[in-house]
Parts: structure tokens; sequence; C-alpha cells
């Protein structure tokens, strides 16, 4: 581990000159974006993060208080695996590639790129939330986060450098020159086109939309380019703590919500300042549908190219029988003249669903936890996740109306219902109004719960944020 070169990092960069050059002059433009489009304010504060400092499984989290822009961003793959073969699709068996093959260049590329791209977009629409969070540890934990993707885009254009040549560093400029919401330029998927400018929608989007992070990665760790399953292994020990933010932020303002239910007799949370369950839910209903369409179409011949290729997998390719995915088919849910009807898909065209058959099952988890903790204050209110074919812009079930449970519906019935469904742009203004900014050592806004701990170890009473 190079930790006090230029650019950190465990690749042997300074071996390779061409390489540590090439990332040298995209490093100033890097700092250049952060300090744009990354967190407004707080440039100054020392703030206490973690950072890699090597990349086993113990310990490779060092704490520590420092200046964002002094964050040490670099280059970090999981440790090689000996005699590594490629362990799905039409390749199955031969030798992990080190080197892009050929015929794969441009299908590789696009999935990198594709993947870094959502990196820097979530820093940028989390850009404002700093002025308004609702504790030093919740600010700390937003910057945790924001420091992260920033490394994960390092780790994309690490790829595109070192194995794509002349595109692959035109590719890398494009990353910093995209701008989630911008008209012209936007970033290249919509959920990341989102603005984020509350801290519910904030915890919705780290527990909903980092966990498609998560299964992409897993995913893309099964790759046969073993560069890129190395990056990406590593990587997905940063998102668990992502999810871990989102996940016990929902949860907190779950908890606070109850507390103002039972201190009113008329459980009016709203006349109390919080956030009551109904729209929690309906926060839920929107970035929970908008992440599902991360995963692309349901049948998907480019998903199939991917499988076969061994470029991109299932998450944890092991856990799956059969590796050749040839002759399988998958049973999907179509609509057929306005009504629900089903259809086999062979298996490779179906692997984008296959993979949002995993992440469905993992939100459900997190769910459940927000309802045990309702339960646990004896209110009265089950969280669903809503049919995956609910409020979907893209694949089969776009351009249609479903209700929650994924029944067809007219456009009149969707729009009589939608503001009950999901959040209306006055929910947005509330939100808005009741976060207001608790710099405060120990103290917090009055919306949220406190958590349950603080980090590594430190009370929640600790200056996370330096003044
Ligand atoms: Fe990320
Ligand atoms: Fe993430």
């Amino acid at each position: 581990m190079n930790l006090y070169e230029k650019i950190p990092n465990n690749v042997n960069l300074s071996e390779n000159k061409r390489l540590q050059r090439a990332l040298e002059k995209w490093q100033p433009n890097y700092i250049k974006w952060w300090n744009e489009a990354g967190p407004a304010k707080f440039e100054t504060n020392d703030i206490y993060l973690r950072t890699a400092i090597s990349v086993d499984s113990k310990g490779w989290a060092n704490f520590d208080h420092v200046k964002m822009p002094d964050y040490r961003w670099g280059i970090f793959l999981s440790p090689p695996e000996q005699d590594r073969t490629v362990g799905f699709g039409d390749h199955m068996g031969d030798k992990a590639w080190q080197e892009v093959p050929g015929e794969y260049r441009n299908m590789l590329r696009r999935i990198i790129v594709t993947q870094g791209d959502t990196e820097p977009a979530s820093v940028e629409q989390q850009r404002k939330l700093s002025e308004t969070a609702p504790s030093l540890y919740d600010c700390r934990n937003l910057f945790q986060v924001n420091v992260e993707e920033g490394r994960h885009l390092w780790a994309m254009v690490y790829l595109l450098h070192g194995y794509f040549g002349r595109d692959g560093r035109e590719e890398a400029e494009e990353m910093l020159e995209r701008r989630s919401g911008d008209m012209d330029k936007p970033r290249i998927l919509s959920t990341f086109n989102e603005p984020i400018e509350d801290w519910l929608s904030f915890f919705m989007f780290t527990t909903f939309t980092d966990r498609d992070g998560k299964y992409q990665l897993l995913a893309l760790a099964e790759s046969g380019f073993d560069p890129l399953s190395r990056t990406t292994r590593f990587m997905l020990t940063e998102e668990a703590h992502h999810m871990f933010v989102g996940e016990t932020g929902v949860g907190r303002v779950i908890q606070r919500a109850c507390e103002m239910m039972k201190e009113d007799p008329n459980e009016d949370v709203r006349a109390q300042g919080g956030v009551d369950l109904p729209t929690i839910q309906k926060y839920l209903n929107f970035w929970f549908s908008s992440s599902v369409d991360l995963f692309g179409g349901e049948i998907s011949s480019n998903a199939a190219d991917y499988f076969a290729s061994g470029l991109k997998g299932r998450d944890k390719e092991e856990k799956y029988e059969d590796h050749l995915a040839l002759d399988g088919t998958y049973s999907m849910d179509v609509i057929n003249g306005g009504k629900l009807d089903t259809k086999s898909v062979p298996m490779r065209n179906a692997m984008n669903e296959i993979l949002r058959d995993a992440y469905i099952a993992d939100n459900q988890k997190a769910v459940d936890r927000w309802n045990k903790t309702v339960k646990k204050q004896g209110v009265d209110f089950t969280f669903t996740l809503p049919n995956r074919r609910f409020n979907r812009k893209v694949g089969l079930y776009s351009g249609l109306h479903f209700d929650l449970d994924g029944n067809p519906i007219t456009d009149l019935e969707f729009n009589a219902r939608r503001f009950d469904w999901l959040p209306s742009d006055d929910d947005g203004v509330y939100l808005r109004r009741i976060q207001q900014a608790v710099f405060e050592r120990g103290k917090i806004a009055n919306w949220i719960a406190p958590p349950a701990r603080g980090i590594n170890g430190q009370e929640f009473d600790f200056e996370y944020v330096k003044a």
C-alpha cells in the first residue's frame, strides 16, 4: 500500500509512469470538480472520517479528523485471487482477463462509464444537504458517503485510464463535465438527476439507490475482467456503510414520528414538527420505484450479451447452479391487452430481472426492520414496498399505471390517487421547512431521533465536525 504518494494506491502506480502521469493530470480537475460540485461549505472544517489504509477485511478503515479536500482519495483493489477463472457465460472456465478482451472493449467501457457516472452524480445531488444537517453525527455521515462516492469515481477512472487508452481518458474527463440535473449535460441515469433537497430523501436514497449500487457491484465483482472484479469488491466494503446510514436514518425518523404520535391525543405528528408515517411511506414509494428502474429493462438483449461475454454476472454467482444459463427460462409478468399475463423468457435475456429479484428481497429486509421499530413503539402501522410495476419509467411497465399492489389501473385512477402514493410539492416544502440545521455538539433536530450509538465507538455527543 503506497499511502503517501500523490495518489494513494495499492497497484504500484509509481512503476507505471504513463498511467501515473495521466492520473496526476486528471487529479486537479477532480479537485476542481469537488470544490464546485461537492459539499457546499465545510471545506475548511475537520471532519471525523474513515479512510482506507489497507484492503484486508480487518482494519482497513482508519478514523481521523480531516479536511475533505485533503481526503486521501486513491486506488484500492482487493487482493488478486490465484488462478482466477471466468465463472459464467460463454467463457466459463477460461483464465480471467488481465487486459481488456478486444471483442468486448466497447461493451466493457459502457459498463464502466455507466457505473462511474453514478458516483459523482450522487455527490452533486446531495451538495446542499450539509446546510440543514440535523446533527453533527448526520453531517459527518453525509460527508463520509460523499468522499467515498468520490473514491468510487477514482476507482472507475483508474480502469478507464489504465485499460482504455485515449478514449478512456476522454470518458474520464466527461465524468467531471456532466452534472446531476443539468439540462444540457445531465448524468446518464435518471434517478441520479433527481434533486435531493431534504434529509428524508437522502436517507431513502442511501437505502434504496445505494443498494442498487451494491447489486450492480456484486454483479461486476463476478466479472471475468479481473481488474474490474477486484476494484468493485473493494468498493462493496465501502457501500455497506452507505446503506447503514440510509436504513438507520429512516429508522430514526420513524422512531421520532411514533414518539410524537403517542404524545398527542390526535396523533398529529406534523403539528409537532415531525414527519408522519404516511409521508415516510410516500418517499419510500418514490425512491424504491425510481431505484428499481436502475436495473434496466426486464427483457434485455444487452443484459444477455453482458452475461454471455463474462463481463457482468449475477449477485454471488456461486449461489446459482447453472452458470451458462443457456437452456432455462424465466417466467415474466407482462401486460397483454391491458391485463397481466406471464411469458417465458430465455434466462439470459432475464438477467436484469434476476438481479432485481435479489435486490427487492434485500430491501424487504430493511422494511421489516423499520416495521419492528414501529411495533416496538406500540404503534399500528406497517410499511410496505410497492409492487415492482408501480411508477416505473423504464422497461415493460413504463408508460402504464399500476397501483401499489401492481394491478393495472387507468390514467384517471392513477392521477386521482397520485399524491396518496407519491410525495407532492407540498410534502417537499414541509420537509424543507422543518429541517433546521443543528450544529451544536450532542444536540439533534426535533424531527429525528438520535442514533443508538455513535461512529467507531464514539458517543453521539462527539465532535464529528469541528467548527
Ligand atoms: Fe458508490
Ligand atoms: Fe454508495
